[in-house]
């Protein structure tokens, strides 16, 4: 027998440079056994035997995988680094088997994983700063070893404030310029005012979903223990009360109990989940498209702005005001239309307490074509009207200027029926009244041409 002493429960990479040592040397899964330093690590003193030398060429394992390891080294489960390294010997001799949705092994694997990345969810959108001696201290605790992971996250989103996120296990702190670690705390160290609730009251109301309201999948989304902890619970009773009449508008527009109402349900919340390009770090959440999924045209953005990241939902924030005043001047109803974007993520540049927007590079406008091609198949839209150069490059696969697109009858390379015109910002941007004036009448010959 063979014993791994990693030396953290989250040591991913501990687990990596191991596995391949004793994937390479040929040692079977059940001769290998996996620990973590200080944990019950005692017991299994006699099984000491260093890794032999590689008995085997190296081999390549899919990227998939690691991605997938990534996550489930971070669960709770004491058997993930025994069913990961299960995994890999496997995918040794037969790589395609990542793709075997069937085999179980993958798919406890893939609910491990999942598990896991609801918990770095929930850390990101449950966690809440309070005010102690001008410093932001809050308190959170996690189902799986996931804030080392999740620290990041919360650099890059408060960038600009001294903040502690403390947890039973493990604490960290960040002072503008430095990421520290600290041992666990307990609740009684964290404090219990709540003088930034206005702020965290405003997202929540915001982004509050009539949809989630069945009680079970309430706490299943946001389970009890974190509630003592969010300020803007408070804020159930009257959101509940609303929610009726949301929902219903909401249903109307979806369509829920349709095929197409399903998958695009299943879409958004995979989508949630989306970590195919870099973006998902720095934004607050995925802004999926919304509309329903019978309509006839589609409007296809660029990317959220910083309002939209807050809020969740596409086209809310100025330059979706500027589209909103357009599509009634054409004679549109916003409501009978699915609006989304080509890329789902914020990017901006931290300015100051700033989140300046940041155009996406053709990697990112590719990595999320994947999400747009799903949208365009469900909705299946008889046109498609695309607003500025980004929107361009995704749909026609290819970056094109405006100039040589706006104004014809486009055919997208799969054969759907577009258009293209300026992206509302565009008009947001203008310093002069009359110009605007002049391009905004533009605008919306172009979205009368498309509703044609
Ligand atoms: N700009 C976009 O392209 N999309 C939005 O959702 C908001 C602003």
């Amino acid at each position: 027998m063979h014993r791994v002493i990693l030396s953290r429960a989250d040591d991913f990479e501990g687990w990596r440079d191991a596995a391949r040592a004793a994937a390479l040397a040929d040692i079977a899964p059940e001769a290998l056994l996996w620990t973590v330093e200080g944990e019950g690590g005692d017991l299994f003193d006699d099984a000491r035997d260093p890794l032999p030398p590689p008995a085997r060429p190296a081999f390549a394992v899919p990227r998939r995988f690691l991605d997938l390891a990534g996550d489930v080294a971070l669960h709770r489960d004491p058997e993930r680094f025994a069913l990961l390294y299960a995994m890999l010997c496997r995918l040794r001799d037969e790589p395609a088997l990542i793709n075997d949705q069937a085999d179980p092994l993958r798919r406890r694997l893939d609910r491990l994983a999942g598990d896991v990345r609801r918990d770095v969810h929930k850390m990101r959108a449950f966690v809440r700063f309070r005010e102690l001696d001008g410093a932001y201290v809050a308190w959170f605790e996690p189902d799986h070893h996931i804030v080392r992971a999740n620290a990041g996250f919360f650099q890059r989103r408060f960038a600009t404030m001294g903040w502690s996120i403390l947890t039973p296990g493990l604490s960290i702190h960040w002072d503008g310029e430095t990421l520290r670690e600290g041992p666990g705390a307990v609740r009684a160290d964290a404090p219990t005012g709540d003088p930034i609730e206005a702020l965290w009251k405003g997202y929540y109301a915001s982004i509050f979903n009539p949809a989630r309201l069945k009680v079970g999948t309430m706490l299943k989304e946001m389970p009890r223990k974190y509630w003592a902890n969010m300020p803007e619970t408070a804020l159930i009773p009257q959101l509940v009360a609303g929610a009726q009449a949301r929902e219903t508008r909401m249903v109307e527009r979806i369509v829920p109990g349709s095929n197409a109402g399903r998958a695009w349900e299943a879409l958004r919340e995979e989508a949630a989940h989306c970590t195919r390009c870099s973006l998902h770090r720095c934004a607050t959440q995925t802004v999926f498209g919304e509309g329903p999924v019978d309509a006839d045209i589609m409007i296809v953005g660029e990317q959220p702005g910083d309002h939209e990241d807050l809020a969740g939902k596409p086209f809310v924030g100025p330059a979706g005001q500027m589209l909103d005043r357009a599509l009634g001047e054409a004679g549109l109803d916003r409501s009978r239309i699915y609006v989304t974007n080509a890329v789902k993520h914020f990017k901006f540049e931290p300015r100051g307490k700033r989140r300046i927007h940041s155009k996406p590079n053709a990697g990112e406008i590719r990595a999320c074509r994947w999400w747009i091609d799903q949208e365009r198949a469900i909705i299946a839209p008889r046109r498609i009207v695309m607003l500025g150069t980004t929107a361009i490059h995704s749909l026609m696969g290819k970056a094109m200027t405006l100039s040589s697109q706006r104004g014809h009858a486009l055919t997208l390379p799969d054969g759907m029926a577009a258009r293209a015109t300026i992206h509302p910002s565009f008009l947001l941007r203008m310093p002069d009244r009359d110009q605007v004036e002049k391009e905004f009448a533009l605008f919306v010959k172009d979205l009368k041409a498309a509703a044609d």
